[in-house]
């Protein structure tokens, strides 16, 4: 059965950055369905032609050599554009007399990409059903929808009833791109296709877990947007928390998306409530030094551009862990990395120098860029008595597979596309990562506000987050030194 793919905000960022990008690439590797459309459509007027041409420019610069002219002009062929407002009912009316031309009036499955301003959410999907569009007589429709999902938990809610009202869940991909990582994808076959880790991943064995998603770029032209979010919104409720669920999740009985997603969200659901001077204590805010001269921000804003938290997961596996989790713009270097960090063992025979938690064992999953896993462990130095010394096994995606890894929007385009919804988040997913969000933010603007700290940009946040973690008799693990990867951007 033929497929569509039908964007909308199709003149976007998004589009010509990373889904057209990524598009071609699957075409490239022939892994697009056969007879796949794309049918982009926004406000602004183009003939195909001429968005062909203009997506043409920005796919080249985006893929670089593997951009190929006559590879392009093949897949070019498949992708259309109409124009339309997702305000207006009657364009939504155009669009459903539109796609059977390009469709040759075939049942297709078709997926609806919604890649518009987060506020026009409600009113395209509102519009899809009155058009008809989620029908599904003539085939499957699927709709998936970027990023944010609402504001918080109640503004979630209401985003989860309007879809509801013309989509099944079943129908819904809301995507979190962190899923489409092939290294977040490998943790999951790192726990679970091996039998070594399994039986030491709990409290027994796990001193705590570190997951750190650091950026080197500042806010940027994103002033405005950020300003109103800040990181907890921008980087925790999804990314960090999908991280933190893949790493505490319980195995699924198989690889299927409700399956999955059970277990995930049986982790929001033991995450411990923070509540009156926890805020102070277990969490951090910090903004770097500039960030109020950016474009859009006010002289006196108060968000966060960095943020620490200590979060505790009340079942059997992780009572006692801490994981911390801690994300910032402006930081020395581009890594997201997850320290799971061992205890120290019971007891040492060898008479070394007064050892700390820093000497014991440590699997660092090194997310991007240098995708890899090392496994810290000690060793004995040769011809030096007893002497010790913390080393590592180091294994590199790249090394032993040869080759560049793929965007996750590839992954995640070519999953929506053959209905597996397993890396996708839930309505109840995205509602009880809100739910550990939400307090955070609310206490953040009351008097249980932790200060306000400042870094600098190109440091490891604020002074504050190292003495943080010291007074609990632990270190931020820095891989930054460690990285060999490609460059930052
Ligand atoms: C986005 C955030 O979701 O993720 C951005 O809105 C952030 O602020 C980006 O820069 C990071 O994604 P990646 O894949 O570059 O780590």
């Amino acid at each position: 059965m033929p497929h569509s793919i039908v964007i909308f905000g199709a003149s976007g960022d998004l589009t010509s950055r990373k889904l057209i990008p990524a598009l071609y690439l699957l075409h490239r590797k022939r892994r697009l369905p056969e007879d796949t459309v794309i049918v982009g459509v926004s406000r602004s007027d183009f003939s195909h032609e001429q968005w062909r041409a203009s997506l043409a420019e920005t796919t080249a610069k985006f893929t670089g050599d593997a951009f190929e002219p006559h590879l392009w002009d093949e897949f070019a062929q498949s992708i259309y554009y109409t124009a339309g407002d997702v305000q207006k009912a009657e364009d939504f009316q155009a669009v459903a007399k539109f796609l059977p031309e390009v469709e040759r009036g075939q049942p297709c499955t078709r997926l609806y990409y919604l890649s518009t301003m987060p506020s026009l959410y409600e009113p395209a999907i509102l519009h899809l059903g009155t058009a008809g569009l989620a029908d599904e007589t003539d085939g499957d429709r699927r709709i998936v929808i970027e990023k944010p999902f609402g504001v918080d938990r109640e503004t979630a809610r209401q985003l989860n009833d309007v879809v509801h009202r013309v989509f099944q869940e079943r129908q819904v991909y809301r995507i979190d791109h962190y899923l489409g990582k092939e290294t977040v994808q490998n943790i999951l076959v790192l726990r679970f296709a091996n039998s070594i880790f399994e039986p030491i991943w709990n409290r027994n064995y796990v001193d705590h877990v570190q997951i750190t998603v650091a950026e080197k770029v500042a806010v940027g032209k994103r002033g405005d947007f950020y300003d109103g979010a800040g990181v907890l919104r921008d980087m925790f409720q999804n990314h960090l928390l999908q991280l933190m669920m893949i790493i505490a999740m319980e195995a699924p009985v198989r690889f299927e998306a409700d399956l999955v997603r059970d277990e995930k969200v049986k982790v929001l659901r033991a995450v411990r409530p923070l509540k009156g001077a926890d805020f102070a204590r277990d969490t951090l805010r910090a903004q770097y030094v500039g960030y109020r001269k950016e474009k859009g921000v006010p002289a006196n804003s108060q968000t966060a551009t960095f943020a620490a938290l200590k979060l505790g997961v009340d079942n059997w596996r992780w009572q006692g862990v801490p994981f911390y989790l801690r994300s910032g713009k402006a930081m020395s270097c581009r890594t997201t990395q997850i320290v799971i960090q061992f205890r120290e063992p019971p007891h040492l025979l060898f008479n070394t120098p007064k050892r700390n938690l820093f000497d014991a064992n440590r699997l660092v999953i090194q997310v991007q860029p240098a995708e890899g896993l090392q496994l810290h462990f000690q060793t004995k130095v040769p011809d030096q008595g007893m002497q010790l010394r913390l080393t590592d096994l180091d294994f590199r995606f790249q090394e032993e597979f040869g080759r560049n890894l793929p965007d996750a929007y590839q992954r995640l385009l070519l999953d929506a596309l053959n209905g597996d919804a397993s890396l996708f988040a839930r309505s109840d997913e995205v509602e009880l990562a809100w739910g550990v969000i939400d307090p955070i933010l609310a206490a953040w603007r009351s008097p249980a506000a932790p200060t306000l700290e400042f870094y600098e940009p190109g440091e490891w946040g604020p002074a504050a987050s190292t003495q943080w973690m010291r007074d609990q008799g632990r270190d931020w693990f820095d891989v930054c030194p460690m990285l060999k990867g490609p460059s930052e951007e």
